[in-house]
């Protein structure tokens, strides 16, 4: 079947960034589970849906028309912009993702994904729920104090502002929300091997990766 390596780990760990360069190294596909969150919560605050009614919520999800064009990402047929890499879309992403009928309709959207010659794929549960088959399982984490820098630097880039402070917060609030829901709770599975990226660049996070890859 078609290898797919799943990278989950908690916010700002840098597994977005990892799971990019693996899949472009490989020539793989690549998939950001959580945009699809964050897409949802876009399309909840557009469409006045409250961030609870999981009912409309998982409605809305099976409806969501997305397409990912490299970098851009469409939603029913309009581009998104840098809007859904702010903290508020992350937020609004990380209720929804609470939500055990979200999680349901999402799913095999997920799994579309797995496509010839292969599949890198980064979240919260892609090796445990969504592909529990993957060949490769990579728990990728970092200390939350660097994790908040990491997120600065990268709002920093796109223009946004921010204070790493008011990150770090973020940051431990979500991590609390993402550990404590019932749904999927985001936690370091069993045949997952953990990357403590704390004091590696990303180089030599990728090179963790494909190292595990090809063994
Ligand atoms: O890296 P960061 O946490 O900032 O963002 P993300 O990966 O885009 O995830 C946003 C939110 O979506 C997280 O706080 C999770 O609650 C949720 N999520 C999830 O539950 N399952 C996934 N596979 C991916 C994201």
């Amino acid at each position: 079947s078609v290898p797919v390596i799943a990278i989950d780990g908690p916010s700002a760990s840098g597994k977005g960034t990892v799971a990019q360069r693996v899949a472009n190294e490989l020539g793989f596909h690549y998939l950001d589970s959580g945009a699809l969150y964050r897409l949802l919560a876009t399309a909840a605050m557009r469409d006045g849906v409250a961030l609870d009614d999981e009912v409309a919520l998982a409605g809305l999800a099976s409806r969501m028309d997305i397409v990912f064009k490299g970098e851009q990402i469409w939603l029913d047929g309009a581009p998104v912009g840098d809007e859904l890499r702010g903290e508020a879309c992350a937020a609004g992403a990380s209720k929804v993702a609470a939500l055990h009928q979200v999680r349901a309709a999402l799913l095999a959207k997920q799994r579309d994904f797995r496509k010839a010659p292969g599949l890198v794929t980064d979240g919260r549960d892609m090796g445990s729920v969504v592909f529990p088959d993957a060949t490769l399982k990579i728990f990728l984490t970092a200390s939350a104090q660097i994790r908040a820098e990491r997120r600065y630097k990268q709002l920093k880039e796109k223009g946004m502002d921010a204070k790493i402070a008011d990150l770090l917060q973020d940051i431990r609030a979500r991590d609390e929300r993402d550990t404590q829901r019932s749904a999927a709770p985001l936690q370091q599975y069993p045949d997952a091997s953990l990357l403590d990226t704390t004091t590696l660049d990303v180089d030599q996070a990728v090179k963790f990766v494909l190292n595990g890859y090809q063994c």
